[in-house]
């Protein structure tokens, strides 16, 4: 009985005896209600971890798919396994260099890494085609961007709406003559901006199935030529005060390259020798 009563028909001491019982039983039926209140929270907050950690895995698999997917389009179309890799951390040093927070730098260089997932939707006889493409070949070929974004577009995540944003709009050109929207000036976003300049570059500075690479001083001078035509005034400026750096970072890549070509054995992925 947890009420707490007072009868006539006992003294005033068994009264007070009763009483003392009373509180004491209720105090400790109080602690294991506490005890097992908090061994239930103790139980919620360990769900609540768990399914956090399994969120969290997800959410890596997810993006790392991705990673993987854009790899592996590049490599179809002729690509070094390394392209998507250089490309990124090309476009974080434009963006530093345009004074851009270094957060947003780290999210850039990861997100641009994914710009050409889209050839993922193109077919190997257009992407490894070793003569020139005929229009029809060349239309669907522009459809990559659009692939692209439609692929990692609807994401809530936001390296992934980045990668979307660039995917689709890193073959436009600042004066209007790029694809597939043919936006021009600013309404190119800036992500889309500075990633086109760092797919020029390195596209021109690596040999592809179908050309030689070109000197690295020469294609410097091709990216001037381009200033306000395909590519943004400011956004140049800020390629060619780190320039060096570029250069250094392009060196570094085509020494792992190397070193992944020697170890054709190697069993793991390329990723885990840069
Ligand atoms: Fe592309
Ligand atoms: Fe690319």
């Amino acid at each position: 009985m947890n009420q707490a009563t007072i009868t006539a028909d006992i003294s005033p001491a068994q009264q007070v005896e009763r009483l003392t019982r009373q509180l004491e039983e209720a105090q400790r039926n109080n602690a294991a209600t506490r005890i097992q209140l908090e061994q239930a929270l103790g139980r919620a907050e360990a769900v609540q971890r768990e399914r956090d950690r399994a969120v969290s895995t997800i959410r890596k698999l997810h993006k790392e798919t991705f990673f993987d997917l854009a790899r592996r389009a590049e490599e179809r179309d002729g690509e070094s396994p390394l392209h998507t890799a250089r490309i990124g951390a090309y476009s974080g040093l434009i963006a530093a260099s345009l004074g851009c927070t270094a957060t947003w730098c780290a999210l850039l260089e990861n997100a641009a890494q994914l710009h050409d997932i889209g050839k993922i939707g193109i077919h190997d006889s257009i992407l490894s085609k070793t003569g020139p493409l005929t229009t029809e070949e060349w239309r669907l070929m522009r459809e990559h961007p659009r692939i692209g974004a439609a692929i990692i577009g609807q994401s809530d995540e936001p390296l992934l709406q980045l990668a979307g944003e660039i995917a689709m709009t890193h073959h436009e050109h600042y004066n209007g003559a790029g694809y597939p929207l043919g936006l021009s000036g600013r309404e190119i976003p800036l992500s889309g901006r500075i990633v086109g300049i760092a797919d020029f570059f390195d596209a021109l500075t690596h040999d592809r199935s179908y050309r030689k690479a070109l000197p690295v001083d020469t294609v410097l001078s091709m990216i001037r030529e381009r200033i306000g035509e395909q590519f943004d005034p400011h956004v140049v400026g800020a390629f060619l005060r780190v320039a060096d750096q570029i250069k250094a970072t392009r060196q570094r890549f085509v020494e792992q390259e190397r070193l992944f070509q020697a170890t054709a054995g190697w069993d793991g992925d390329w990723w885990m020798l840069a």
